[in-house]
């Protein structure tokens, strides 16, 4: 379980005035305007929204993977849209899990390997003694999706669904807080993205890990504990 000195009743993520716009042409596409948002810890909330009302643009500046214009993201209480790219990466690595649609697995390791790129990352020199219980915690985390016999399998050698499931593994070998999610089943038949689905929530659950989800599937949505709706670069509830 990840540990956690703040106070648990400071929400574990909020954005304040978010604001971001992208460069077209001339002139400028504004896809988030002084937004503000708040997760509470433990909370599984939905994004939901047209297709280009910015949901994928969200999750990448709330998991520092793009910078916005103007605003704050406080995560446990500090300011984090600031930092380094060292110690934003670091963030990532330690304290976030990160799903997409499109899997983002490595393709030359295997499943076993691609749970584990965070713990590298985190770690940095202290991996070599501390590898062995990282990879104790990595098997255990395939055995637990489901993959105990695909560990040594390459991406190009599991499916979809299997896919997914080595990116559940991934997200969750930090422990980290906070899951973000980006329409993690858009890739899947129905069938298979709701026992993904039914999974990441599951597994997010049993450890009291957040979770933000974007889709634009109401049934998804209504898995979570809350939704919120983007429009016009607002949430409107
Ligand atoms: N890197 C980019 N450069 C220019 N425009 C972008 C970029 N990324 C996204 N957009 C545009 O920003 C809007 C929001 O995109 P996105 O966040 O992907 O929406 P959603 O995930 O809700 O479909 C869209 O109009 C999209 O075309
Ligand atoms: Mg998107």
């Amino acid at each position: 379980m990840h540990s956690d000195t703040t106070n648990s009743s400071t929400p574990l993520l909020r954005a304040t005035g978010l604001s971001k716009s992208y460069k077209m042409g001339r002139g400028s596409l504004q896809v988030l305007q002084s937004l503000d948002f708040e997760l509470q810890r433990a909370e599984v909330c939905a994004v939901m929204g047209s297709s280009g009302s910015g949901k994928s643009t969200l999750l990448q500046i709330l998991g520092l993977m793009d910078s916005c214009d103007s605003g704050s993201i406080e995560f446990n209480a500090k300011e984090i849209s600031k930092l380094s790219a060292k110690k934003s990466a670091m963030l990532r690595a330690e304290q976030l899990g990160f799903v997409f649609q499109q899997f983002h697995l490595i393709h030359e390791l295997s499943a076993l390997e691609n749970v584990l790129l965070p713990r590298r990352v985190a770690c940095g020199l202290s991996w070599f003694s501390k590898r062995q219980a990282e990879y104790h915690a990595a098997r255990q985390l395939l055995h637990e999706v489901g993959l105990e016999e695909r560990m040594t399998h390459r991406p190009s050698q599991l499916s979809g669904g299997e896919q997914q499931r080595v990116a559940i593994a991934r997200a969750l070998i930090s422990s980290p807080p906070l899951i973000l999610a980006d329409e993690p089943t858009g890739n899947l038949d129905s069938e298979t993205g709701g026992r993904i689905l039914e999974l990441l929530l599951k597994m997010a659950r049993e450890r009291s890990t957040s979770v933000l989800l974007a889709t634009h599937d109401s049934a998804v949505a209504a898995m979570c504990d809350r939704t919120i709706h983007l429009s016009d670069g607002q949430i409107v509830d």
